[in-house]
């Protein structure tokens, strides 16, 4: 049996104020079709496995928000941290527990944030990547083609071989600059698509070898899965879980990860050019979402959300967002200064 995990917790700092503390990137609609990345994630799944077997994890604050964009999910598919934790805990969480249920399950996780074109490519390397994970010990990734030495993906480097999923030789979480540079420059490697692939008893497997208290702490609960006694377990220990990615805790340490290539178009939508990219675009180049008025501008992204009327003349390659409570004009390549608008914000209030 084929589960699949959303992980949904995460606070997606970068595409603020389109993305905000409240409501994170995963629950906007930003490829401006009326879907949520969570939604459209959840409807990628539903060519994979059964509805009634995906699980979205996320914050307690966050809860609402997914049980009103995903109405078809049940209380027991939503599990709820109260602390964020990063992505080990809450792999950890829903293997064991889904492990309880199913012991032969076999389980794909994957971000809530991110966009894939071409779903049925899509769900053909799901399927291969899920036959290559049941029945062996194996940890599967799926690698996507890089571009650009970009520093904030894992790298995985593998082994030539004639078959899909081919066994893993290293995996580098977030390299620094050089290394990636490095890394791009030799061929060898493929980025981390955030996409794993294993049945529960390979992963609990490697968290008692790897991150062995929180093997230890999600064990604990095996008794109290699928009762009412569930959650005030996991309120209670959570917050004393380690705070690690499972690819600094497991995927970097692990000796049985392997990846199959993912010919999908694929991304993050790690920055405002990359949004815009994906993005349909009018004959101007232009990215936009509600009614602005608009004269001779080209190349910029444009949401207009707030009951103000927007009216743009000669700007190009410009991030214009005029929220209820938040104005933006800036230039939209400058990636680095949003870390600053943010920063600046929240020193203000
Ligand atoms: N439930 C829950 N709880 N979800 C979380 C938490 C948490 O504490 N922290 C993060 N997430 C969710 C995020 O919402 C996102 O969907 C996913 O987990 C991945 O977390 P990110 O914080 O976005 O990770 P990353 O982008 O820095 O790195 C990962 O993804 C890259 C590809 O986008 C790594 O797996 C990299 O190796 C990979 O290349
Ligand atoms: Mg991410």
């Amino acid at each position: 049996n084929t589960h699949i995990v959303i992980m949904a917790g995460g606070v997606g700092s970068r595409f603020w104020p389109y993305s905000r503390n409240t409501k994170p990137k995963q629950f906007i609609d930003v490829m401006g079709i009326g879907k949520s990345l969570l939604q459209l994630t959840y409807e990628r799944f539903l060519s994979v496995s059964n509805k009634d077997n995906i699980i979205v994890v996320t914050n307690h604050d966050y809860a609402g928000l997914v049980k009103e964009q995903l109405p078809d999910l049940s209380d027991d598919q939503v599990l709820c941290e109260p602390s964020r934790r990063n992505t080990a805990p809450c792999i950890a969480y829903a293997a064991y527990k889904i492990h309880k249920k199913d012991p032969n399950a076999v389980m794909v996780v994957t971000p809530a944030d991110h966009v894939v074109l071409q779903e049925e490519k899509f769900a053909g390397i799901a399927q291969t990547a899920i036959e290559g994970a049941t029945g062996k010990d194996s940890i599967v990734t799926i690698g996507i083609k890089p571009t650009r030495p970009e520093t904030g993906y894992g790298y995985i480097q593998y082994l030539e071989g004639s078959e899909r999923v081919k066994k893993v030789k290293t995996f580098t979480e977030k390299p620094e600059l050089e290394l990636a540079k490095k890394f791009i420059d030799s061929g060898d490697f493929v980025w981390n698509a955030g996409i794993f692939v294993w049945s529960t008893s390979t992963i609990i497997k490697a968290f008692e070898m790897y991150l062995p208290e929180m093997a230890e702490t999600f064990a604990e609960g095996s008794d109290k899965y699928f009762t009412d006694e569930e959650q005030t377990f996991i309120d209670k220990v959570y917050p004393a879980c380690q705070n690690i990615s499972i690819d600094y805790g497991i995927l970097e340490k692990s000796q049985n990860v392997h990846v199959i290539e993912g010919d999908f178009d694929w991304s993050d939508l790690g920055s405002w050019d990359s949004l815009h990219e994906l993005r349909e675009k009018d004959e101007d180049q232009n990215v936009i979402d509600g009614d602005p008025i608009m004269f001779d501008c080209q190349n910029n992204i444009v949401r207009s959300e707030s009951d103000r009327l927007v009216i743009l003349d000669n700007l190009d390659g410009y991030l214009v967002g005029d929220f209820k409570d938040v104005l933006i004009v800036c230039k939209k390549d400058n990636e680095s200064k949003f870390r600053e608008y943010v920063a600046k914000v929240k020193e203000e209030g």
